[in-house]
Parts: C-alpha cells; sequence; structure tokens
C-alpha cells in the first residue's frame, strides 16, 4: 500500500489517467461502472458516482462523455415514467407508496434494477444529477432542452418525495433524513430551475419544494452550530462537504459552512485522510480519498487553498503503481477488527473506484483550471467556473 507521507505522485499526470481511465471504462449507454473489478459493484451505475463522475468529466474538458451519461440518465428515468407518475399521484392522495416501491439507487447498464438486492431506496442521487447537468450546462453552453424531459420527471419525483427517510450516502440508516441527501436534493431542484426548461407550473413546485428544503437544512439540519448527520443527530458526515462545497447548498465561507468544515477536519480527519463517520465499520472504516477531495473543495470554497491543496497530495499518495485509485486505503482505521468479515464477503474492497479519480480530478481542476489542451466545441466556448475565477 503507498504511505501518504513518502508517496507524491504528480497530480496532474495522475489527473489526465483518471480521465482516461474513466472515458475507457464507460460503458457504451454511456453509464460509467461504479468499479469495474469489485464485486459488489461490478456492472452497476450509480446516479450518485456517475454524477460526480460526469461533473469532474465536464470540469475537465471531456464534454462528450459527460453528456453520454447525462442521456444515459434521462433514458432511465424517461423508461420509468408510468413509475414515477404512480409515485408522484399516490404521495398527492395521501398514500405514499412503499420504500421498495420508490426508484432504484443503482441500475445495470441497460437501465433495469439489476437481480441483486441492495439498499435501494435513496433519493440524492436523482438531485445530484441534474445539479451535474446544470453545471455542465454552465461551464460548456450545452443545450438542455435534450434531458427537460428527464429533469421535469426528476422535479416531480423530488418535490413528492423529499422529505422521506431514506438510506444515505453510505446506504446506511434508512430510518432517517439525512441533511447531504437533502442538500443534493436542495441542489437538484435549484438546478433545475435554473437550467429554465420547466414550465411555470413545475418552476413553481420546485420553487416551493426547494424553499423548504433549505429551511430544513438550516434549521433541523444543524447542531452545535455545524450541518449535522441526520436530523436529530449532533454528530457530522464526511458527506457534507459536498453541499459546503462543491454544490454550494451551504456557502463553504458562511458561519455555518465554515463550522461544518472544521467539524469534519475535527472529527472525522487524520492527517489528509477523511473517514464517512466515526462509527464507520465498512471495510474498517478507513479513509476514502474521494472525501479528501470533497473536503478540499470546500476549503478551496471558503479560501483555504492551502489546506486543499494538502488533501489533494494526500488523496493522490493513495494511488497504486498503476495509478488505480481506490475507494478507500486502510492507513487509519475506525474499527479494525472489521475488516475481515467485508473481505470474506465481497474480496478486497474497491479498486478502482471511479468516483475517487473523479474526484481528484475535480478538485485538481478547481485549484489549477482544467488541461491547456481540455477543448470544448467549437460553438460552445468553456467557461471557468465562477470558483475558478475568485480565490474564494
Ligand atoms: C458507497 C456508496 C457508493 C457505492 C458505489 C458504496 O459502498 O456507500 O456511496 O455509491 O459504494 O461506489
Amino acid at each position: 500500500m503507498t504511505s501518504p507521507t513518502t508517496a507524491r505522485p504528480d497530480v496532474a499526470a495522475l489527473a489526465t489517467s483518471s480521465a482516461d481511465l474513466i472515458a475507457s471504462l464507460q460503458d457504451e449507454s454511456g453509464a460509467y461502472p461504479a468499479s469495474p473489478t469489485f464485486s459488489a459493484y461490478a456492472g452497476y451505475s450509480w446516479f450518485r458516482d456517475g454524477a460526480f463522475i460526469a461533473d469532474a468529466m465536464s470540469a475537465y474538458g471531456r464534454a462528450e462523455s459527460a453528456e453520454r451519461f447525462f442521456d444515459w440518465c434521462a433514458r432511465v428515468l424517461e423508461a420509468r415514467r408510468a413509475e414515477i407518475d404512480a409515485i408522484v399521484a399516490a404521495s398527492r392522495d395521501g398514500q405514499p407508496v412503499g420504500d421498495a416501491h420508490m426508484l432504484p439507487t443503482r441500475f445495470t447498464f441497460d437501465g433495469r434494477a439489476g437481480d441483486d438486492e441492495w439498499w435501494d431506496f435513496q433519493l440524492d442521487g436523482y438531485g445530484t444529477w441534474v445539479w451535474a447537468v446544470a453545471e455542465h450546462v454552465r461551464r460548456h453552453g450545452a443545450d438542455a432542452a435534450r434531458w427537460a424531459p428527464a429533469v421535469a420527471l426528476t422535479v416531480d419525483y423530488l418535490a413528492a418525495s423529499w422529505k422521506r427517510p431514506c438510506f444515505d450516502w453510505w446506504e446506511e440508516h434508512a430510518e432517517h433524513v439525512h441533511v447531504s441527501t437533502i442538500g443534493c436534493i436542495a441542489a437538484g431542484l435549484r438546478a433545475a430551475a435554473e437550467l429554465g426548461v420547466l414550465d411555470d407550473a413545475r418552476t413553481a413546485l420546485a420553487a416551493s419544494a426547494l424553499a423548504e428544503a433549505d429551511a430544513l437544512i438550516r434549521s433541523a439540519g444543524v447542531a452545535d452550530g455545524h450541518l449535522s448527520k441526520w436530523v436529530g443527530s449532533a454528530a457530522v458526515d464526511a458527506s457534507l462537504a459536498a453541499i459546503v462545497g462543491v454544490m454550494d447548498v451551504v456557502p463553504a465561507a458562511s458561519d455555518l459552512g465554515s463550522a461544518t468544515i472544521a467539524a469534519i477536519e475535527r472529527d472525522l480527519t487524520v492527517d489528509g485522510g477523511v473517514h464517512r463517520f466515526v462509527d464507520d465499520t465498512y471495510f474498517g472504516g478507513g479513509q476514502w480519498p474521494l472525501l479528501s477531495c470533497f473536503l478540499g473543495l470546500a476549503h478551496v470554497r471558503a479560501g483555504d487553498r492551502d489546506r486543499a491543496r494538502e488533501l489533494l497530495a494526500w488523496a493522490a499518495s493513495t494511488a497504486g503503481p498503476d495509478g488505480s485509485m481506490p475507494e478507500q486505503v486502510e492507513h487509519h482505521l475506525l474499527a479494525p477488527t472489521r475488516v475481515e468479515e467485508w473481505v470474506d464477503r465481497w474480496g478486497t474492497s474497491a479498486d478502482p473506484l471511479l468516483w475517487s479519480h473523479a474526484m481528484l480530478i475535480r478538485l485538481a481542476v478547481e485549484l489549477d483550471g482544467p488541461p491547456v489542451a481540455a477543448t470544448a466545441r467549437p460553438s460552445a466556448p468553456v467557461h471557468a467556473s465562477a470558483s475558478q475565477e475568485s480565490p474564494a
């Protein structure tokens, strides 16, 4: 295993090889596999992972790859129009469907739910994919009309369902309302309205659900001055770095944003490695390079580029000799006695994990801009993101 203190791979080269790896593994359908080799993930694409991967590819100048993923999401959703309409109607009639009948979290590349059991009812990815579309449209000037029907379906689904407890980013605690999940939904609803592709009724629907979600985040979603893991929890979760940082639901430089960054640093970070949450036991509860990058993005947005560079260097140091980035590393484990049971169940943990590669790319772009050779289509100039233009 690579030591974080001795290895300092060339981050720019790793970003390039990461983008190439992602491009080479993208399915012809447009789906991004979460991990091509890990037994429990192989053959599936997640809206959550995929949306962040698409955002990274878009930021890196690989617009076509991102668009193929958005097309895949749109096809998956439009194929489920009747199902979504039924979920929305049941909710409107005060008879919401059970969790087992909500949309899945991950799909096979041809858009099916697949035959393997999973902790399936999660809402965050449905917000995140729309957020990523809007980021892409802003960055590259792409025409959002091609995703409009799927964005409208997503707004219907989220407006009807956003308050429901569901599994979090880590497929855990379906009994709670998770603050990062609500944040991803808020980012998606805001993005949907900003895209300008909704009719007036849906624009109003998105705006009112967004206002409620935002109010919940800033009231019941706060404990001790920072965002909390779930409504009613005093703990923090590293996924909150996303809604404070790159998704900008809570501004990183605000009191709430800074306190959340500080709590993640204090409770979950050792050197540059970030744990998911304090009670994590999955593969022993190691450190996730993708979370170091999310935290780094939050630091950049709050104005601390030096800390962001440390976190980026740490994430890069987790790459193996072949440049493959893992889901997590075992340098510091929260539950060392819990590694073996997962290895017995599923084999060694995911490596490569495309989401890890993506977040390294995304933080590298945030700090240093896209590569010089990044090409936009001639009709659509690449716009630097707002955060690249201003140091904070
Ligand atoms: C993580 C999810 C992720 C999935 C695929 C799971 O272990 O908890 O957040 O979406 O792996 O990468």
